[in-house]
């Protein structure tokens, strides 16, 4: 056996230990980047090889954190691709105003900035009171930042343009306010907004849902765990309802491609069709 086909089992046996004592599923990830990550987290962590870790990673649930923290790629931005938003404001509004409350659930929503920028849209889009957002994620610290809104300050003109970008009608600095370093997002925002711990490779669906945004999470799955998922949106989303996935990702050639139109097709957003062709 060669030295890469050794860390590839390590990796295999970890990853099958971490989902039996833990119910964390890794093991539909894509083996590059899991390699990738672990190799980063194995330097930092003072042991040698993943098979001298596995037996503190299965016991000691503080280290464990610190491997997911490692292996789940949480960088995220507000109105992060403007002309997404822009798309969602010009395409998908005009629908979602004609239902009187929307659902909205934004799966692997990292530190909500995601949540938060639809927040904003749906408001200025004279939506205020009638929807509610459900924003999870596998990675309960960064729900817990999510939950707070606070951001560093330094990030506030990429996101103030990347609004301005996608078409947003007021201005950006209303929405925050500047502490120390820090912008803290206006408490009025997160009034809509649920935000919770949801594992896309175990848990189950989340029903009636009228929007639900997965963008930049199944780059890191392997082709059945992609299958699983899109059919847990395909479940939670009612005949109508649009499913918007990252500029990387796309619904060609899946099991439920075909009860979808694409309606956006650059921008990566499908409507679902009332009826089964
Ligand atoms: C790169 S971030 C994407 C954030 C946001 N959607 C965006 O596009 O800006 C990917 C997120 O997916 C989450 N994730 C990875 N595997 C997951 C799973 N099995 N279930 C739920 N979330 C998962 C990660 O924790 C991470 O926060």
């Amino acid at each position: 056996m060669t030295a890469d086909e050794l860390i590839d089992l390590e990796i295999k046996l970890l990853m099958e230990g971490i989902f039996q004592v833990y119910g964390y599923d890794f093991r539909e990830y894509s083996e590059a980047s899991l390699r990738r990550r672990l190799t980063q987290w194995l330097s930092g962590s003072g042991y040698a090889t993943l098979s001298l870790a596995q037996s503190d990673l299965l016991r000691d649930r503080t280290l464990l954190d610190s491997l997911l923290r490692g292996i789940t790629v949480n960088v995220s931005e507000m109105f992060r691709d403007p002309s997404f938003f822009k798309a969602i404001r010009e395409q998908v509004v005009p629908f979602l105003k004609t239902y009187p409350f929307i659902r909205i659930w934004h799966a692997g929503c990292a530190t909500g900035e995601e949540a938060y920028s639809m927040a904003i849209l749906l408001q200025e889009e004279g939506l205020k009171g009638r929807f509610r957002i459900y924003a999870t994620d596998i990675n309960v610290e960064v729900i817990n930042k999510a939950q707070q809104g606070i951001y560093p300050l330094q990030e506030m003109q990429h996101f103030t343009r990347n609004y301005q970008q996608s078409g947003g009608t007021g201005s950006f600095s209303d929405y925050y306010t500047a502490r120390y370093n820090h912008a803290i997002l206006s408490p009025s925002l997160r009034e809509n907004i649920v935000f919770a711990a949801h594992n896309l490779a175990v848990d189950t669906d989340f029903g009636e849902m009228n929007l639900i945004l997965c963008r930049n999470v199944m780059i890191y799955f392997k082709q059945p765990l992609k299958e699983r998922v899109l059919g847990l949106f395909d479940t939670s989303l009612m005949p109508g309802g649009f499913l918007c996935l990252g500029t990387k990702e796309s619904l060609n050639h899946r099991t439920i491609s075909d009860r979808y139109e694409a309606i956006a097709p650059r921008m990566q957003i499908y409507r679902k069709r009332y009826a089964k062709k």
